[in-house]
C-alpha cells in the first residue's frame, strides 16, 4: 500500500502521498488525458530549470506550463490576471486540472486561480520547498497580496491530494530549507513534545537527514488535523490559529525590515523565541529552560533569535495592530504552556510586549 495520510474534510477530504510520487502522478496525468480533461501545470523559473526533466515526466508538454518569476513578487495581482489570462486562452474547462510545482508561492497562486477560475477547478499540489511541504500545500489556504500587504486576498480550496517527494529538495538553497524547518519546529512546540524532542536530539536537521520524511509526514499530520477541526479559522479559541505561533511577531519583523530583508522562516524564528519569553513571563510552567531549549534549537538550525539590526518597537507594535488575524476583540497571541501545549490568548500587556522587543534587539528610537 502507497504511504499516505487522509486530511478529514467530509466531501472534500484528501490524500497526501509520501512515496512513488512521480508514477503516482504519472499515473494521474495519464488518467486525465483518458478522460479528455486537460490539465496545467504552474511553476518558477528556478525550478522550471531545475527539474523541467520531472515536469516532462510527469507528462507535461512545455504548452501546457506556466512559468512565473520566482519569489513573492509572484503572489501580485498582475501574474494572477496572466495566469488566469493563460487558462482561458488554452480553453481550460471546468473539467481542466491544475498542478502547482512548486514553493509556498506557487501553491498559493496557483490554487487561488483554480479557486476563482470559472468558479473554482480542482488542482493539485506538488511541494518543492520544505515549508510547502509541511505547512502551506496542506490545508486550502490560497492566495497573492496587495501593495498593501501580504495574503491579503485569496479563498480557502482544497486540494484533491498533495503529493510529496524528499527528493526535490535536494536542489533547494540551504537558507530556504532552514526557513521550512522554523515551520517543522513550530509543530513540536505547538502540539508534539516527542516531535520537539526528537529533532532536539538531532540538533542539526540535514535534507538528507535519514528521518526526514517522517518528520514532514508528522508535521503534515498535525497540520491535517488541526485542519480538519477547523477549516477556516473561525473556531473562537485555539483551533487553527494554533499554526500561527510566532507569527504575529514574525509578520511585524518582515512588514517594518521591508519584505525580502529576512526570509519567512527567519523572521517566525525570531517569533518563537519572543512567544517563548511571553509563555515563561505569563504561565509558571513554561521555564526559562524550556525558553533555553527552543533557542538552541532554532540556532543550531541556523535561524536567528535577534534581529539583524534594531527595528523601532514603535513601528512593530503599529505592524502589529494591522495584522490581518487581528480579531474585533483584539490581538491574538499563542502562548505555550509548555513545549508541545499551546493556548491563544487575547488581553496581553502592551508594555509587556515591547520589553520583549528590546530583547531581541529592537530599539525605542523611533525611526
Ligand atoms: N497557504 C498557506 O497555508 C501558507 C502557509 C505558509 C506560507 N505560505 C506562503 O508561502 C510562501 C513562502 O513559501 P516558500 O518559502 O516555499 O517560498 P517560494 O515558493 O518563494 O520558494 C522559495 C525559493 O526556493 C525556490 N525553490 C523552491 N523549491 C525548490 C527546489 N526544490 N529546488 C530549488 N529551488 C527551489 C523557489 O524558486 C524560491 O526561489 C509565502 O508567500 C507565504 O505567504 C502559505
Amino acid at each position: 500500500m502507497t504511504d499516505s495520510l487522509l486530511v478529514q474534510l467530509e466531501e472534500r477530504s484528501y490524500p497526501i502521498y509520501f512515496e512513488s510520487i512521480q508514477s503516482l502522478l504519472k499515473k494521474e496525468v495519464d488518467q486525465l488525458e483518458k478522460e479528455n480533461k486537460t490539465r496545467f501545470l504552474v511553476t518558477d523559473e528556478n525550478l522550471k530549470a531545475t527539474h523541467s526533466g520531472y515536469i516532462k515526466a510527469m507528462g507535461f508538454e512545455e504548452s501546457e506550463i506556466f512559468v512565473v518569476p520566482a519569489g513573492e513578487r509572484s503572489k501580485s495581482i498582475s501574474v494572477y490576471k496572466d495566469l488566469l489570462s493563460f487558462l482561458a486562452s488554452n480553453a481550460a474547462n471546468r473539467d481542466s486540472v491544475l498542478f502547482a510545482f512548486g514553493g509556498g508561492v506557487i501553491g498559493d497562486l496557483a490554487g487561488f486561480a483554480a479557486a476563482s477560475y470559472l468558479r473554482g477547478i480542482h488542482f493539485y499540489q506538488i511541494p518543492t520547498s520544505l515549508l510547502a511541504m509541511v505547512d502551506s500545500s496542506v490545508g486550502g489556504k490560497t492566495g497573492i497580496n496587495l501593495p498593501e500587504g501580504k495574503n491579503l486576498v485569496g479563498a480557502f480550496w482544497q486540494p484533491k491530494a498533495v503529493f510529496i517527494d524528499q527528493a526535490l529538495l535536494e536542489t533547494l538553497p540551504d537558507n530556504e530549507f532552514a526557513s521550512g524547518l522554523a515551520e517543522v519546529i513550530k509543530y513540536g512546540l505547538i502540539s508534539d513534545k516527542a516531535l520537539f524532542e526528537q529533532l532536539a536530539k538531532i540538533g542539526e536537521i540535514k535534507k538528507d537527514s535519514k528521518n526526514l520524511i517522517d518528520i514532514i509526514r508528522r508535521c503534515c499530520s498535525i497540520k491535517a488535523e488541526v485542519v480538519s477541526k477547523d477549516e477556516q479559522e473561525t473556531a473562537s479559541k485555539d483551533g487553527r490559529a494554533l499554526l500561527n505561533l510566532g507569527h504575529t511577531f514574525g509578520h511585524a519583523i518582515e512588514n517594518v525590515a521591508g519584505y525580502g530583508s529576512y526570509l519567512h522562516g527567519e523572521a517566525i524564528s525570531i517569533g518563537f523565541y519572543i512567544a517563548s519569553l511571553l509563555s515563561e513571563n505569563l504561565n509558571a510552567s513554561f521555564s526559562s529552560k524550556d525558553t533555553a531549549e527552543v533557542k538552541k534549537l532554532l540556532e543550531q538550525n541556523g535561524l536567528p533569535t535577534s534581529l539583524k539590526s534594531p527595528l523601532s518597537v514603535e513601528l512593530l507594535n503599529k505592524a502589529i495592530t494591522r495584522d490581518k488575524k487581528n480579531r474585533a476583540s483584539g490581538i491574538r497571541y499563542i502562548i505555550m504552556k509548555a513545549i508541545g501545549d499551546a493556548r491563544t490568548l487575547e488581553g496581553v500587556e502592551p508594555n509587556l510586549i515591547n520589553d520583549l522587543w528590546l530583547k531581541v534587539g529592537a530599539s525605542e528610537e523611533s525611526h
